[in-house]
Formats: structure tokens, C-alpha cells, sequence
């Protein structure tokens, strides 16, 4: 079998424009198709979203050339889509409308998993899209793309148009997120980006397999931001807090950092509790803070509510936390990195943190309970320092013992 193929790639930046205008007019916005598969073990083996629509040029009986875009309906049926039997070749079958058929296979080799082959067909008997074809039957045409390899475990990104001529059929596929041959379970959070979204080139024609190469997404720590909150005129509650968001939405993760900059913060202070938020166009978080045992503070809940352009809102709350704990009157700080786990969909990762929820004194903070991570600095010298005495004192009793038997020794010579 020829493994040669033309794919002709290329980026239509007014089609994307475009497409991103109808997401935020909200009004010609079409559904992807949207498709996730189980194995025999009902474990996730494929997950796939996409749009896509073909433009189909058929000779009529007396006007000539014409030609017709199909676009895939909301109501496509997925029925013979599966992961394969023994988990080395998985596909997607769509059909829809009246007899229009698209199939995708996946195939796997080592630590790579490849877009093997698309095929297409349709039916110019159909009267209603295909008015007055010369030639009534069914056609079918098919493509190896087998170009585009991604590594197990990353799934496959590409925002961008893909277009593909093939016999009368020109194919476009956007907005693409596939990972085949998921493992254990959970779509990968390692983005493994097509070169259209990374480069802007008019026009890329792929005729070799690319290396496959990890590109996880690069996000950088989130700057840290200083909120205080006022009782009337006196300062009541303290914070400086780097944020990053990490939400887990349709089973793929994405990371957000709370830009200070851009954030409206505000709160309020009472006697056993304290409430703080952070606001702005696309989110609202709200930490509230409780006392314990009439003398220790901690973060008790946190709740969160997230607008996205494109999609429903995501939403998240937990009022049984039990972190950043500290004796009232001191503030609670923590420089590296740690992580809220508010639920199953949603953490904060924290960084260069303080906070300081009750018994502000003339607007500054008081002393800091640092939380264990950061006391790891203090711990790891020691630990090595105890080390190395240890050592020391079993070289000197060596020694000591080592000069007794000498000692010994010489004596019954
Ligand atoms: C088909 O998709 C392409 C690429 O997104 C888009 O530019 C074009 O407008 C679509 N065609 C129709 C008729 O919607
Ligand atoms: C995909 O479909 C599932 C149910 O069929 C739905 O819950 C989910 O929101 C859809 N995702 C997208 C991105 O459309
Ligand atoms: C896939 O498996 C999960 C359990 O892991 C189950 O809840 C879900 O209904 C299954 N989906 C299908 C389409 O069988
Ligand atoms: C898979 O999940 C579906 C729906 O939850 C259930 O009906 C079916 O029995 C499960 N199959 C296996 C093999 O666990
Ligand atoms: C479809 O036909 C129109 C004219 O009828 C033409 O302008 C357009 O370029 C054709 N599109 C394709 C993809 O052949
Ligand atoms: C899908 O919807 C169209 C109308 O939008 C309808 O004519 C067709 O019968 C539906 N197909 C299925 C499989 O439900
Ligand atoms: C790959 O897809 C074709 C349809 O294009 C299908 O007939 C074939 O069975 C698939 N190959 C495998 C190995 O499943
Ligand atoms: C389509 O039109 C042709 C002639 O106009 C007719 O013979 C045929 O029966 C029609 N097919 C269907 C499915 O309606
Ligand atoms: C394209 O369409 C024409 C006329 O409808 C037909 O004669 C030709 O065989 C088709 N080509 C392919 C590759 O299907
Ligand atoms: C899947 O789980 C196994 C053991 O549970 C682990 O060794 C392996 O690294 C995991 N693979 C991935 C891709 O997470
Ligand atoms: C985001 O959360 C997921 C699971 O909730 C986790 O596997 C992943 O490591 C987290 N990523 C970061 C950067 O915190
Ligand atoms: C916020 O503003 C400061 C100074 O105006 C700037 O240095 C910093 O880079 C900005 N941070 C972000 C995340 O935009």
C-alpha cells in the first residue's frame, strides 16, 4: 500500500476570525462534535472534539460545475466508533444527514499514536443537497494523513483550519482536541500543539513524518498580588497572594493565573469570621476564613464561579477546608508553591502567600507562622548537618577503637 500522501495544509486566518466572531456574537455558533469512547474495561480510551464541514463540487445535468458545503449536523450519529479489540487501531465513524459517512482511524507504534487514515463518502441521490447531479450513486473517497504523530499520552491540539483536497471533496477540520489511546483512564493535560497554531505560515505542505516532540504548555508563576481589606477606616485583613487556578472542565485541565493588575478584590470582617474576594470579568473567587478552639484561624472554604466565552459556567465550592492555620494574632505564610484542593475539578496552587484574616494590627502584619514546606530550607541543612556529625563521630570511635586494638596489639607483641 502507497503510503505517500498530499495534505495540504493551510492556515485560513479569516476563517478563524471569523469563527471567532460567531463564538462571541454567540449567535452562529455551531456544535462540535463531541465524542468520548470506552474500552471493554469501561476505562476512557478516546476522547475527541472537533468541527469540521466539506464542500463538495459535483457536475449538475445542464448548469455545470457546482458545488455544495455540508455541514455536519448536532444530531450525527457515532454508532461503530470504538477503541479496537486489542487497542492498536481505534476509530471514529460519523454519520449523518442522508448517507453522508466519515470514518477516522487511529494507529499506534511504540510511544506514538498517528492520524492514520480519513475517509468520506456521500450520496449525490440525494435531491435535497444535491440538486440536478448528472451522475446519481454513492462515492467515496479516502486519505492517509499519517503525517501527524503525536506521543502517547498528549492529546493533539490544532485551532486552526486544516484543509485537505481530495478527488471532488475539499475537507476543512478546526478546532481539533483528540487524544486516542488514552491511558489509564484520564485525558493527558500534556498539549501537543499542530504547527498551524504555532506558526503563521500561509501555506505548509507535509510530505515526511515529524519526530514526535513533547511541547507541554509553559505557564509561568503567577505574579503575586497585596489586598487589604478595611473595617470602616482601619485595615482588617491582610493578603498577598500569587493565584493560579487550575480547572478541570470536559476532562481537560487548564491553568489560569489571577492577574493582580486586572483583579477587583474586596471583603468583609467580623467578629469569628472573615470573607475575601477577588473578581473580574471571567471570574470570582471568594476564600472565607473561620476561628477554632477561640484562638487559631484557617481557611475554611473556598468557592468559585468561572465564565467561559464559549461554554456553560464552571463552578466550584468547599466549606470544610481546613488550611493555612495559625495562632489569631500572627499571619500565615507560605513561599513555595502549594496547592488547595477544593474538589475533584478544581485547586489553587498558591505562591509567595501571606494572609493575615483577624487581629490586624495599624495596617501591617504580624508575626508569621511559616507553613511546613517552607520550613523543608531549614530542615534540609540540618538533616544534612546531623549527617555529617554522625559521621564524624563514627570516624573518631573508629579512630579511638582503631588505636585501642593497635594499641593492644603492639602491647602482647
Ligand atoms: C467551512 O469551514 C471553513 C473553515 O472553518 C469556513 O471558513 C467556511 O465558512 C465553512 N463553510 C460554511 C459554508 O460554513
Ligand atoms: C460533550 O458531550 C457531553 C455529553 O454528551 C457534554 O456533557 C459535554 O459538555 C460536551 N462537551 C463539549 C465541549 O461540547
Ligand atoms: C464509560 O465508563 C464509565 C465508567 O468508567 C461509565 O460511567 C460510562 O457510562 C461509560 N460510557 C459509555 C458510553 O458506556
Ligand atoms: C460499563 O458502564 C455501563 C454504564 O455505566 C454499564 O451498563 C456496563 O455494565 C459497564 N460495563 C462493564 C464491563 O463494566
Ligand atoms: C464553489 O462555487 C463557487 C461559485 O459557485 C465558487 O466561488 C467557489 O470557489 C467554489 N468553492 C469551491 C471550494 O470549489
Ligand atoms: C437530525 O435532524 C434532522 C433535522 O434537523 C432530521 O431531519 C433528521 O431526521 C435527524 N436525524 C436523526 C438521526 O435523528
Ligand atoms: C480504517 O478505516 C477504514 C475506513 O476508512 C476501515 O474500513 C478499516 O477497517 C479501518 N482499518 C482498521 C484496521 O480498522
Ligand atoms: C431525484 O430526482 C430524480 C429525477 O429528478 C428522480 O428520478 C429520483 O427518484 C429522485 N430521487 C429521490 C430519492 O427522490
Ligand atoms: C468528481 O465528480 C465528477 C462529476 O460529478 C465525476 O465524474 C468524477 O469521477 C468525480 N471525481 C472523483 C475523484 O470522485
Ligand atoms: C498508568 O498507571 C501505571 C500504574 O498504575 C503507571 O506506572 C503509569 O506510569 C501510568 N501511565 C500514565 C501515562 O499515566
Ligand atoms: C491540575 O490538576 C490536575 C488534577 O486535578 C493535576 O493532575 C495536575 O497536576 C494539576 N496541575 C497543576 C499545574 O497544578
Ligand atoms: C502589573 O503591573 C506591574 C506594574 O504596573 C507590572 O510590572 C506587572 O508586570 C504587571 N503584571 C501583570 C501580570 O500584568
Amino acid at each position: 500500500m502507497s503510503r505517500s500522501c498530499r495534505l495540504h495544509l493551510s492556515l485560513v486566518t479569516q476563517g478563524s476570525a471569523f469563527a471567532l466572531l460567531c463564538l462571541l456574537l454567540g449567535t452562529l455558533e455551531i456544535d462540535a462534535l463531541n465524542l468520548t469512547l470506552n474500552n471493554s474495561h469501561n476505562a476512557t480510551c478516546l476522547h475527541a472534539q472537533w468541527q469540521m464541514n466539506f464542500t463538495i463540487d459535483y457536475e449538475t445535468v445542464n448548469h455545470g460545475l457546482k458545488n455544495v458545503t455540508i455541514q455536519v449536523p448536532s444530531n450525527a450519529s457515532y454508532s461503530g466508533s470504538d477503541c479496537g479489540t486489542n487497542d492498536n487501531v481505534s476509530q471514529i465513524k460519523v454519520q449523518f444527514g442522508s448517507g453522508f459517512f466519515w470514518n477516522v482511524n487511529f494507529t499506534r507504534e511504540n510511544s506514538a499514536y498517528f492520524i492514520d487514515i480519513i475517509s468520506f463518502s456521500y450520496d449525490t441521490s440525494d435531491n435535497d443537497t444535491f440538486p440536478d447531479a448528472k451522475e446519481k450513486g454513492k462515492v467515496s473517497t479516502s486519505f492517509e494523513v499519517n503525517t501527524i504523530g503525536v506521543p502517547l499520552d498528549e492529546f493533539f491540539r490544532c485551532r486552526s483550519v486544516m484543509t485537505v483536497t481530495e478527488g471532488n471533496v475539499t475537507h476543512n477540520y478546526w478546532d481539533i482536541l483528540v487524544q486516542a489511546f488514552i491511558q489509564n483512564n484520564t485525558v493527558s493535560t500534556k498539549e501537543f500543539t499542530c504547527d498551524e497554531d504555532e506558526s503563521i505560515v500561509s501555506t505548509t505542505t507535509l510530505t515526511t513524518v515529524p519526530v514526535p516532540t513533547s511541547k507541554p504548555i509553559p505557564k509561568e508563576r503567577p505574579h503575586p498580588g497585596t489586598y487589604s481589606v478595611k473595617n470602616g477606616s482601619a485595615i482588617c485583613l491582610l493578603a498577598t497572594m500569587g493565584l493560579q487556578l487550575n480547572i478541570t472542565k470536559d476532562k481537560v485541565t487548564s491553568l489560569l493565573n489571577i492577574n493582580p493588575n486586572t483583579t477587583d478584590y474586596g471583603g468583609k470582617c467580623l467578629k469569628e469570621s472573615a470573607t475575601f474576594w477577588l473578581n473580574d470579568s471571567n471570574e470570582h473567587l471568594e476564600f472565607l476564613f473561620a476561628i477554632k478552639n477561640g484562638n487559631r484561624f484557617y481557611l475554611k472554604g473556598v468557592n468559585v464561579s468561572l465564565t467561559f466565552v464559549n461554554s456553560s459556567d464552571f463552578v466550584a465550592a468547599n466549606n470544610n477546608l481546613n488550611c493555612w492555620d495559625a495562632p489569631i494574632g500572627s499571619s500565615y505564610m507560605c513561599n513555595k508553591e502549594d496547592t488547595i484542593a477544593v474538589s475533584d475539578t478544581f485547586q489553587i496552587n498558591t505562591f509567595d502567600l501571606r494572609v493575615q484574616p483577624f487581629n490586624v494590627v495599624e495596617g501591617k502584619y504580624s508575626t508569621a507562622q511559616e507553613c511546613s514546606l517552607d520550613d523543608d530550607s531549614i530542615l534540609i541543612p540540618v538533616i544534612v548537618g546531623a549527617g555529617l556529625a554522625g559521621l564524624i563521630l563514627i570516624i573518631v570511635v573508629a579512630y579511638i577503637i582503631g588505636r585501642r586494638k593497635s594499641y593492644a596489639g603492639y602491647q602482647t607483641l
